[in-house]
């Protein structure tokens, strides 16, 4: 390999559009993955995240703006840009009817590896799936899951530095849907850099350093999904022993709401956690009697509903 590239970053995109007759799928999209990072793209249907993933597999052509791939430009330099990515797309494109283990070989073999290592390549990727007693059966006889982890298999098999997987847990059942997870950790942890799609908001706060909002093709925010939840609004739930029917005001810049929610007193805040200790003071100090207490924090799915909300529009 060469080191023209070394201290690149794994994506830089910089303004991409791409129109499809009136759709503006990708609207001046820009963001930067770093190399060796766990990085999330989420949006809602439609946003235009598999636009761009296509854009740079080169599936796509961009309208205009570029996008690099370890520093390599994913037009002119398609080539070399397109070896170093290994993509799980999230609709099924597969050779159906050969073994799943000779479909990999001729993938790894159109990788650049001779028919011995390509061989070793398929069963290690079959075996990382966990798919590897499957080795012999076609794609179409295996199992909704089980093609899934096909799909990544085959992302695997050239030994991608930058491993792309759009919506890999789409449908897949609780048990597989950790194991994809301990596994893409994994090949994170080995320095294998990661860009995830999904609509599980708790995956995306689970595995990802850094996650990309996007929504009608346009980037909305980038910040690590703890940075984004602390946006939110927290509630605190504060059992009073005589509640009263209408909820006391409460004297502090964070809290949002207080009302009075089946004998309880609700009080939605910025930072909750921290403004806890005034509002349990100023109760104390008016004469109510705490008697439980507890705290929900936002989760990173209610910032990113508030994020992508669009009046009345049904994306698609
Ligand atoms: N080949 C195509 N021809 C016409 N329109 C397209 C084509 N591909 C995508 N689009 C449109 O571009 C927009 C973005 O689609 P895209 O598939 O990138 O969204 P997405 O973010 O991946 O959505 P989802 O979460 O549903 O997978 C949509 O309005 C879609 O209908
Ligand atoms: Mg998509």
């Amino acid at each position: 390999m060469g080191t023209a590239t070394d201290g690149a970053p794994a994506i830089e995109a910089t303004d991409l559009t791409k129109s499809y007759g009136d759709v503006q799928a990708l609207d001046g999209l820009s963001f930067t993955v770093e190399a060796g990072e766990f990085f999330g793209l989420l949006g809602p249907n439609g946003a235009g995240k598999t636009t761009f993933i296509n854009a740079l597999v080169g599936l796509v052509r961009a309208d205009g703006g570029t996008a690099e791939v370890f520093g390599y430009d994913v037009e002119d330099d398609y080539r070399e840009a397109r070896d170093r990515i290994g993509l799980a797309p999230q609709e099924f494109n597969v050779d159906r009817f050969f073994p799943i283990v000779e479909v990999l070989e001729h993938k790894a073999g159109y990788h650049g590896f001779d028919p011995d290592a390509a061989r070793r390549r398929a069963e290690d990727a079959l075996k990382t799936a966990g798919i590897y007693e499957k080795r012999d059966t076609r794609f179409d006889w295996l199992s909704g899951g089980m093609k899934r982890r096909f799909m990544l298999a085959r992302a695997l098999v050239s030994d991608p530095d930058l491993l792309i997987l759009d919506e890999p847990t789409a449908g897949v059942d609780v048990q597989l849907r950790r194991d994809l997870w301990t596994v893409i950790d994994r090949l994170n942890e080995g320095g294998t850099t990661i860009l995830l799609t999904t609509h599980y908001i708790e995956e995306a706060e689970r595995l990802c350093d850094r996650v990309a909002i996007v929504d009608q093709g346009r980037k909305v925010e980038v910040a690590t999904p703890d940075e984004l939840t602390s946006r939110g609004t927290d509630t605190l739930e504060i059992g009073l022993a005589d509640p009263p029917v209408t909820a006391p005001a409460l004297d502090h810049a964070d809290v949002v709401e207080a009302t009075m929610v089946d004998g309880h007193l609700e009080v939605v805040a910025r930072g909750g956690g921290s403004v806890l200790p005034a509002v349990l003071k100023q109760l104390d100090a008016d004469g109510y009697d705490v008697t439980t207490v507890d705290v929900r924090r936002a989760s990173l799915e209610e910032v990113f509903v508030d994020m992508t909300r669009t009046e009345g529009a049904v994306q698609q």
